[in-house]
């Protein structure tokens, strides 16, 4: 959008609410902060673009995270069934039950227990490169890691993870005709999960969907259905967040030498300078810009407007992130803020399950990146970056960069 001509309303997502949409969200917080907009997809939608409404919104038992509850034929990814009984789409009695099972099982000790292994797979991409001296840091390292780590914190061994690596390399290469459809993919993902969990059943081992098969809570604990969705759900929730963030910090301390400098003095990835680092990237550039979708369960009236029970609401994580009622001088990176407080995780009872996994590994490939390459540099000018054209996610098509080249 531009700042010198007011917007009409419903304002497209893409193009003016995707990709770096910080200047048009500013726009939108000074005229209300609430707003119809229309998706690519044709689908009708309200923004909702301030901070204190977004962290009120995202624990409201108001607002309703189920597709059953939309009443404007609103039309999700069509998962089958046996995917569809996930977290992010039940009520929030069943949600609650649902929770409490995997947290038992997907613990911050068993996440801990994954560093010497999130290392060993980001050095294992970093040497593949490293001979080369230059890269592209999307396809070569931010790309790969995550879906290595979800398979191994699963359990899924890498014979089984093809069909996992052809839903990477797809979402990387949106682009590409030969590219299986999204429906073949997401069959092939659920026929493989099914194998999976029906070896770890007669063959328990030390990782999580062992876990999840064994958690109970009283006589209580996952059916078929659930199991299938909770491991879909870890791994496309877990997957293309963690690509993204990791890419962005990567660009962001590239583009700012103070901040990858700072990096460099770190003795390891895991110091607390490390950790407020991956939090304000979080914050200013988070990879989620809007939250999955709610539908209100009631007539909403927030300020001036009012939203019908059943439409499709989106809370925009990225815009009440850099909201000036929430934070002093948004756009820059500052170790040193009292509180950070972001929604870049969301906030309240869907707060990302996976967010001491996500911390831990994109401080571990930004640090071991810096550290193990050395002069690392944008390959392109910073303004050619290219961002994916999507208003649900902030990330790179791409990210070129040079370094000196390291003997195999
Ligand atoms: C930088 C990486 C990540 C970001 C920014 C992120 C962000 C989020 C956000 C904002 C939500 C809440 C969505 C909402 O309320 O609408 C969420 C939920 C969730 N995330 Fe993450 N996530 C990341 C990585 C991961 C990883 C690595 C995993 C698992 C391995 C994961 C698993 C989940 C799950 C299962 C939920 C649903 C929780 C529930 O509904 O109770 N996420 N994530």
């Amino acid at each position: 959008m531009n700042p010198s001509q007011p917007f009409t309303e419903p304002i497209e997502m893409v193009p003016h609410l995707s990709g770096c949409p910080y200047d048009a969200y500013a726009q939108l917080r000074e005229a209300g902060g609430v707003h119809q907009a229309i998706q690519a997809s044709g689908g009708p939608v309200w923004v909702i673009s301030r901070h204190a409404d977004v962290k009120a919104l995202l624990s409201d038992p108001r607002m309703s995270i189920e597709a059953r509850n939309s009443q404007r034929g609103y039309q999700g990814f069509g998962l089958p069934p046996a995917l569809d009984e996930n977290l992010l789409n039940i009520g929030d009695e069943a949600h609650a039950r649902l929770r409490r099972l995997v947290s038992s099982a997907f613990t911050p000790r068993r996440v801990e227990a994954q560093r010497e292994r999130v290392q060993a797979t980001v050095e294992r991409f970093i040497s593949t490169i490293a001979p080369n001296g230059h890269a592209d840091l999307v396809a070569d390292l931010a790309g790969p890691v995550p879906m290595v780590v979800i398979c191994d914190l699963l359990g899924i061994p890498e014979s089984d993870g093809a069909i996992f690596q052809a839903f990477t390399r797809s979402l990387l290469t949106p682009n590409d005709p030969n590219r299986p459809s999204g429906r073949e993919l997401v069959a092939g993902m659920h026929a493989c999960l099914v194998k999976v969990i029906k070896r770890k059943r007669a063959e328990p081992a030390d990782d999580l969907l062992s876990a999840m098969i064994a958690a109970r809570d009283g006589d209580d604990r996952l059916t078929e259905n659930e199991l299938t969705s909770l491991a879909f759900l870890i791994l496309w929730a877990g997957f293309e967040t963690t690509v993204h963030l990791i890419s962005n910090g990567i660009a962001a301390l590239l583009r700012e030498p103070k901040l990858a400098d700072l990096v460099r003095e770190e003795t390891d990835p895991h110091t607390s300078r490390m950790a407020a680092l991956v939090e304000e990237l979080l914050r200013r550039d988070g990879p989620m810009l809007t939250a999955i979708r709610r539908f209100p369960l009631d007539d909403l009236r927030i300020g001036e407007r009012t939203i019908p029970a059943g439409d499709t609401v989106l809370l925009a994580l990225a815009s009440a992130n850099r909201d000036l009622e929430f934070v002093t001088n948004p756009d820059a990176i500052d170790l040193e803020r009292p509180s950070n407080g972001h929604l870049g995780f969301g906030q309240g009872p869907h707060y990302c399950l996976g967010a001491p996994l996500a911390r831990m590994e994109v401080r571990t490939a930004l640090w071991t990146a810096l550290h193990r390459l050395p002069n690392l540099r944008l390959a392109m000018p910073e303004h050619e970056l290219a961002w994916n054209p999507d208003h649900r996610h902030h990330g790179l098509t791409t990210l070129p960069v040079t370094f000196t080249a390291q003997p195999a």
